[in-house]
């Protein structure tokens, strides 16, 4: 592909760039869906070929260095993204990892955010440290404390913006500003806004990562990881995602290269209902404080909307009543399911208390992240409002 086309398709709008499934000029008789190759290995002229594909990190080599349905839909994410390169994973998690230990080693130090996705603190405050990779977390809202943390051992910066379950807002360009002074890495998970809403890489980021779970895939029915940025740090964490075998099956690529083409519409979507319930919520005296950055009296709509293009599709809100009150709403919803995870078309809620990952799974340390127990999270699928309202209603009938 020339620059020139290239160039071509990052001019496009957001939504030209999800559609399109080919952006080479080409008028072959091609398929318009990408077909899946399932294939893990293909046949070769020569030792000699087979050789210069492997050297190549051709994707007809073997699946776990490449797949021709894999790149197809890592391409669409890094087009999306506005970043140089992107790889996909089995997990979320699977991308988080994956990162995390393709730049750390023993003796470097991180500064995270506290209170990111549970597992991954979990993951920075076990696994990591074990290795010999030392993690101070802090309030990334505060500017100060993440230039207080940094020492001369800090390889990275890690944040989460909006944050799982808070939507507390981080300020990626200051944190750039700080990592970029530092010449340390930025990774920003920006699973909550996906790149509809947010571009990390373009304020400043090294690297940004996403649950492709939720909005990416966005039907609740595949698990995947994406991470985007530029192309020499994409190579070195394709070398780790090979020798850690983490990389997603064509099959499961090919969902989510389908689900891609529709992320602006459903996110735009999600958005618009989204406000409309949270200032409904806002209006109630059953709920104590709504969380959800579009909102005007969020602490953080100036920086949202610097930042951001839309307020997202999840928000929470505390009860008044506390945990007893947040039971009694959430079951007595009828068209709202009780379920965890988020960005999927139907809406789900849950109280983040109940999985309680901050106690069970991070010991000690999760008491600082612990949240409060009347806390609601919910992820506003692509209903109508008003049925999502009118079952809302009926859930603080419960508690009123
Ligand atoms: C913000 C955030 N990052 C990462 C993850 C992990 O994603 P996965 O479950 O796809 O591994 C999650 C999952 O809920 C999340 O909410």
């Amino acid at each position: 592909m020339s620059a020139s086309q290239t160039e071509q398709e990052n001019a496009w709008g957001f939504h030209t760039k999800a559609a399109q499934t080919y952006h080479d000029g080409q008028r072959a008789n091609r398929p318009l869906s990408i077909p899946i190759v399932q294939a893990t290995t293909h046949q070769v002229e020569s030792g000699e070929q087979l050789g210069r594909l492997f050297t190549a990190g051709a994707d007809t080599f073997y699946t776990r260095f490449g797949n021709p349905t894999v790149t197809a839909t890592a391409r669409k994410a890094a087009l999306l993204e506005g970043a140089q390169d992107a790889l996909i994973f089995s997990s979320g998690m699977g991308a988080i990892t994956t990162a995390l230990l393709s730049v750390l080693k023993a003796g470097d130090h991180v500064v995270a955010q506290r209170d990111i996705f549970a597992q991954t603190f979990k993951f920075l405050d076990t696994i990591a440290r074990d290795l010999g990779i030392e993690t101070d977390f802090v309030d990334a809202t505060d500017l100060a404390q993440i230039t207080a943390a940094a020492k001369p051992e800090t390889a990275l910066i890690y944040i989460e913006t909006p944050s799982n379950p808070q939507l507390k807002v981080i300020d990626i360009r200051a944190v750039g500003a700080i990592a970029r002074k530092r010449k340390v890495h930025l990774f920003v998970d920006s699973t909550f806004a996906s790149p509809y809403l947010q571009n990390p890489l373009a304020l400043g980021a090294s690297l940004v990562l996403h649950s492709g779970t939720k909005f990416l895939g966005g039907h609740s029915d595949l698990l995947c990881g994406v991470a985007a940025g530029d192309t020499p740090l994409l190579a070195r964490i394709r070398e780790v995602q090979i020798l850690l075998g983490n990389i997603m099956d064509p099959h499961a690529a090919w969902l989510l290269l389908r689900s891609l083409k529709t992320l602006g519409v459903r996110v735009q979507r999600q958005c618009d209902t989204a406000l409309e319930l949270a200032r409904f919520l806002d209006s109630r005296p059953e709920i104590a404080r709504v969380h959800y950055p579009w909102l005007d009296s969020s602490p953080y709509s100036r920086l949202a909307h610097q930042q951001m293009r839309g307020g997202g599709g999840v928000l929470s809100f505390e009860m008044a009543g506390g945990g007893e009150a947040a039971h009694t709403f959430v079951d007595a919803l009828r068209l709202i399911p009780t379920a965890t995870s988020l960005g999927g078309v139907e809406s789900i809620i849950e109280i983040p208390a109940d999985l309680d990952f901050s106690s069970k799974e991070l010991g000690a340390a999760g008491s600082e992240v612990a949240v409060d127990p009347g806390l609601v999270r919910l992820s506003v699928g692509l209903e109508d409002g008003e049925d999502l309202q009118a079952d809302l209603e009926r859930g603080l009938r419960g508690v009123g």
